[in-house]
């Protein structure tokens, strides 16, 4: 008897911590945010990530490479510098400070600001170079498409590491924007064979990519490379980074 009544009291007692515990827990009212600026890294989420569709565009993939290189760099649109207060560093602050109007490009001030004629007004801003038709034409799709923070993972083969058809397309869009004639971030320029070749065999392109202590990780500010780009250019470079 005895017994049993201990074994009900900490059944209660335990119950009534419980009940306590979830009071306390329900006491928080704000509303759960979904936090989009928490997204997988693409080069990690193969599990997750949806293939690549030719016909769309996603935004890891496709649009905040060009953005990094192109807008989010020191002196411009990064956080410190935040020119006109428009930061371009995170899929977040290119929605809000780039005032993106998902489905309408023509409402979107980054948009407008790309596609300027007055180079007065165009971003980026001469010296710079504008952005390539081609780039320009992602940024519209992915607007239109809904502006969303999407992703893909797409076949990468690491035995394509030819200068022309692997490491020069990947350098054009991740490292180019900042390491060219106009601006050679770190003294560094990337945009023709020879410039590429020098750091290839200074040991610093494949240091920096793999973002190897003592180094500056690269594309400053965007996303690791996956593995399999970092494998084509270390091939390259055991290859002789030959330039074919
Ligand atoms: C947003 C601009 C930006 C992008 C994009 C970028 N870099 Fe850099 N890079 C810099 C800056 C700025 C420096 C100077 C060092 C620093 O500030 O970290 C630099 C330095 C370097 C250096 C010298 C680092 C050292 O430790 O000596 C190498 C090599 C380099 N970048 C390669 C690359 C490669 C390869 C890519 C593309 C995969 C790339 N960068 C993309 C801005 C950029």
């Amino acid at each position: 008897m005895l017994i049993v009544s201990l074994i009900n009291t900490r059944r209660y007692s335990i119950l009534l911590v419980l009940v306590i515990l979830f009071s306390l827990g329900s006491c928080k009212h704000e509303p759960e945010e979904m936090n989009t600026n928490v997204i997988p890294n693409p080069n990690d989420s193969i599990i997750n990530g949806v293939s690549c569709d030719p016909d769309s565009v996603y935004f890891q993939n496709d649009v905040f490479p060009i953005l990094i290189s192109g807008c989010a760099k020191s002196g411009c649109h990064d956080a410190a510098s935040a020119e006109e207060d428009v930061i371009l560093t995170s899929f977040q602050s290119i929605i809000n400070t780039g005032e993106i109007v998902p489905g309408d490009p023509s409402e979107s001030k980054l948009y407008e600001a790309i596609t300027e004629n007055d180079p007065e007004k165009r971003m980026p801003p001469p010296p710079n170079a504008p952005l390539t038709t081609e780039q320009i034409l992602i940024i519209r799709k992915w607007i239109e498409q809904g502006a969303k923070n999407n992703y893909c993972t797409s076949e990468c083969d690491t035995n394509n590491f030819r200068f022309q058809t692997a490491i020069r397309p990947m350098i054009n869009t991740n490292c180019k924007g900042c390491h060219n004639a106009i601006q050679a971030s770190g003294g560094i320029r990337l945009d023709d064979y020879n410039s590429v070749k020098a750091v290839a065999e200074n040991g610093k392109l494949i240091a920096t990519i793999k973002h190897d202590p003592g180094y500056s990780p690269m594309p400053k500010g965007g996303n690791k490379l996956s593995d399999c780009k970092i494998t084509q250019v270390r091939k390259w470079i055991a290859d002789g980074a030959p330039d074919n």
